[in-house]
């Protein structure tokens, strides 16, 4: 993984294989679905080295010991609907206790601009490590507007993770939101005139869901 401020790059061979296997137009929506809960559990693996933990008590077979369990309480994935779904088993595979928040948004095709139609976040959320997944950040606008919900609802500790990124939502994310962590799968060149990333892997949302 490389590292640079808050944006931290995934490097692992794993990851840029999987990768190569969404960007292909003819995996189809099982593969491409499965594909997306592995790399998100790879990413998590690495996004989640910090998160907090609690020493419990547990008597092994020889003598009772103070040994650190990961509490879900202090844990909450927050998917961008619809695609950012795809993420969230990966992730509750590594803590199948976390939380699960939801916010709704849809890019406008002309504009590109996001507009909101749910949002339902773990009540509390101010003590909790947040991570918000969504597999494409293209201009980024639907990455600041799902962590200025997080920040209004009371959120403080907040990662964002994706598996493609281009520079302009990179940049866009890292300049509104530089307190944020931000975890990509890999970074691709640029985006097109319809704001999608090139060579990236289409519409991630009508790839795992099989619309269109
Ligand atoms: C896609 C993607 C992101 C957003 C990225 O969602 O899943 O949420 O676009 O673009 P941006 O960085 O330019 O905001 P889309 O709006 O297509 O909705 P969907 O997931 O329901 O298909
Ligand atoms: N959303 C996607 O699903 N793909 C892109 O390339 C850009 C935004």
């Amino acid at each position: 993984m490389e590292k640079l401020d808050n944006l931290f790059v995934m490097t692992h061979p794993l990851i840029q294989h999987k990768i190569s296997l969404l960007r292909d137009k003819n995996t189809g929506t099982n593969e491409f679905r499965a594909i997306v809960e592995e790399i998100a559990m790879l990413m998590g693996y690495e996004a989640l080295s910090d998160l907090p933990t609690e020493e419990v008590e547990v008597e092994t077979p020889i003598e009772k010991c103070m040994t650190p369990v990961i509490s879900g309480r202090k844990f909450a994935v927050v998917p961008i609907l619809r695609a950012g779904l795809g993420m969230v088993s990966g992730i509750l595979a590594l803590v199948p206790a976390a939380k699960v928040g939801h916010i709704g948004l849809y890019r406008d095709e002309e504009t590109h601009e996001p507009h909101e139609y749910y949002c339902k976040l773990p009540d509390p959320i101010d003590e909790r490590l947040i991570v918000v997944t969504d597999p494409m950040l293209a201009t980024g606008g639907s990455a600041v507007a799902a962590v200025n919900f997080i920040k209004e609802h009371g959120g403080k500790k907040i990662k964002f993770m994706s598996i493609i990124a281009a520079p302009e939502g990179i940049r866009r994310l890292l300049e509104a939101h530089p307190d944020v962590q931000l975890y990509v799968g890999h970074v691709d060149r640029e985006l097109n005139d319809a704001a999608y990333i090139c060579p990236g892997l289409g519409d991630a949302g009508d790839r795992i869901f099989g619309t269109k």
